[in-house]
């Protein structure tokens, strides 16, 4: 059976107080509809145990890539630390589609994204490294990000300015993805009174990406 992993990045934990969580509910109806056989799991991040880069996941890697050791040498705390990553990194890998729910905050996304996207960048399992260049191993799969702004970025002057889905993309391109297609809700905060055109337009385009990923012809947009 396939499955889709719903991550969303937002400590909102009632759907009514977030609009990306509003519009990825419309995209997950219109691809349960089109795809009923497909497993939905919700991960909402801030609500999971996600490990650390800290100095016990620094040494269990350093110690198992230059220094000799095995796995059973590591200290109690690097090798808890380290199958829990690698363990997370396997439940991610699992899956075949994926959704990703982000507000923009201070131009990137929640940091808690970035916590758990540096669990899943593990050599010879996500990624390998070749004489032309690394390369992702996670071929064959397609993500979707839904991303809400408060200002504008896809025109003007903070064009540049735009790290949270941009670097979703880079990581996912990184990792071997076939693509990562993007809904964007922008200027809700800056037009408040065009939310209601604003998040209509998400939401239909939202329900029209879900119809193609469940066609799986999502291409890089
Ligand atoms: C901590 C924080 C930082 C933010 N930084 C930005 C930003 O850099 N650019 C922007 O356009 N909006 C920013 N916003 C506004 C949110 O992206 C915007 O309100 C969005 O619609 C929230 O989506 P949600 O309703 O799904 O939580 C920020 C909001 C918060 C709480």
């Amino acid at each position: 059976m396939s499955k889709l992993l719903y991550i969303t990045a937002n400590p909102k934990n009632d759907i009514k107080l977030s609009k990306g969580m509003q519009i990825g509910e419309v995209f997950l109806e219109e691809f349960m509809a089109a795809q009923p056989d497909v497993e939905v799991e919700r991960w909402h991040l801030y609500n999971m145990d996600i490990p650390d880069i800290d100095m016990d996941l620094l040494y269990a890697r350093a110690k198992l890539s230059f220094m000799g050791y095995t796995k059973e040498q590591l200290s109690e705390a690097e090798r808890t630390k380290l199958e829990k990553m690698h363990e997370l990194a396997d439940r991610f890998i699992a899956a075949d589609y994926y959704v990703f729910v982000t507000p923009i905050w201070n131009l990137g996304a929640p940091s808690i994204l970035k916590k758990f996207i540096d669990n899943l960048f593990i050599v010879e399992k996500t990624f390998t490294n070749t004489p032309e260049g690394p390369k992702g191993l996670l071929t064959g799969r397609k993500a979707i990000h839904i991303q809400t702004r408060g200002g504008i970025y896809s025109s003007g002057p903070m064009v540049d300015f735009e790290f949270g889905d941009r670097y979703l993309r880079k990581v996912f391109q990184f990792l071997g993805f076939e693509s990562l297609d993007t809904v964007v809700a922008e200027g809700m905060d800056h037009f408040p009174k065009q939310i209601p055109e604003i998040m209509a337009k998400a939401k239909e385009q939202a329900a029209e990406a879900a119809r193609e990923m469940a066609k799986g012809t999502v291409t890089i947009g």
